[in-house]
């Protein structure tokens, strides 16, 4: 190397420049910054020569020197620069995709039937109703003899049903498994002074089993007691009960029909909301779907339960609701609804 000190400086900023350039992070470019810049660096020490110069010397290389320092620091700094950068973008490059979808926990919904009640409940609120609860294991009494059921009528052998503990006529309580949610209509009109506007759903129990039968099955009851209440009454109600549920004006009809806690009695069909096709599923062409019975309150289980049948009239219904739920989302088969399987429950996310 030259003895020349700015020859020497200009070396030494040449492979300051390579090692720099070399340098391929924050501690390697430090490495090089101790080495040229630092304190008794190579670059610092070229500041000895100044006293061994002569006086007019000195100037050019003092500036030849700072000019050099300088330019070095900004390399230093422009390549420190540099190098955070890319370690920055190496950072976020290598960093997890926010964008990617998450697996999902499935989270499970409400079952259809479950869905369904909810619903009716919130259309008979909406009426002024109050939603009330029975047991599933109930009095004969209430299930049976005070809705006017006679020990002997067949009416009972269509309900034929899980006798619990007991048998009428015997001292034991007679308890069986409720067959139908009617007897709450009981239990609402002992607790409750009229008028009495009560709607009960749940489940009920019978020994039917086939594609449109389960053995275990739901119904919801309506009740209403009061002055001067007639089957208009029922039948307006009945109107705007499937208008607010299937959200369209379908039309409601009555056939006398007999249930013994009525009269008269009726079943009550409300138009299908698919028309009059010759192939509907649903109504079979005949563009009505049978519902659920009705009727007058009978006096003698008004007599049951000491409500004055001369003071007071009043109309019951029931129907299913699992009936009501294959209607919704054409389940082909009862039990379809009470086997848990997953596979069929995923295709309801409600
Ligand atoms: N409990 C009856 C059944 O399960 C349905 C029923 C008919 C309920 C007439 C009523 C009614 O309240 O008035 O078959």
């Amino acid at each position: 190397m030259s003895d020349d000190p700015k020859d020497q400086l200009d070396a030494l900023s040449t492979s300051f420049r390579e090692e720099v350039e070399a340098a391929l992070d924050e501690d390697a470019l430090y490495a090089v910054q101790v080495k040229y810049l630092g304190k008794k660096g190579l670059v610092s020490r070229q500041r000895a020569h100044m006293g061994k110069l002569a006086p007019e010397q000195r100037k050019a290389f003092g500036q030849a020197f700072n000019q050099t320092k300088g330019a070095l620091e900004q390399l230093l700094a422009a390549r420190r620069e540099a190098l955070t950068e890319a370690a920055r973008s190496l950072r976020l490059a290598r960093r997890e995709d926010l964008t990617m979808l998450a697996q999902r926990r499935s989270a499970g919904s409400l079952h259809p039937i479950t869905h369904t009640r909810r619903r009716l409940e919130a259309v008979f609120r909406g009426m002024g109703y109050d939603v009330l609860d029975g047991p599933h294991v109930e009095h004969q009494q209430y299930n049976f003899d005070d809705l006017n059921f006679q020990p002997d009528h067949p009416a009972r052998d269509m309900q034929d049903t899980f006798f619990v503990q007991g048998r009428a006529g015997t001292d034991v309580d007679p308890l069986v498994l409720r067959t139908h949610t009617s007897p709450v209509q009981i239990r609402a009109m002992l607790t409750r002074p009229p008028p009495v506007r009560v709607i009960a759903q749940g489940t009920v129990f019978r020994r039917d089993d086939d594609a449109t039968h389960s053995p275990m099955f739901h119904q919801i009851e309506g009740l209403c007691i009061d002055r001067g209440v007639g089957m208009a009454d029922l039948k307006a109600t009945l109107y705007r009960f499937v208008q607010a549920f299937f959200g369209s004006d379908l039309q409601v009809r009555l056939r006398p029909s007999f249930f013994p806690f009525v009269e008269p009695g009726a079943e009550f069909d409300m138009q299908c909301p698919f028309g009059r096709e010759p192939s509907c599923r649903v109504c079979k062409g005949s563009g009505w779907i049978e519902l659920g019975g009705s009727g007058m309150v009978h006096p003698a289980v008004l007599d049951a339960v000491d409500i004055d049948p001369e003071v007071y009239t009043g109309w019951a219904f029931g129907f299913g609701i699992d009936r009501m739920a294959m209607l919704l989302h054409a389940v082909p088969h009862m039990r379809l609804l009470f086997e848990s399987d997953v596979r069929f429950l995923e295709q309801f996310p409600c």
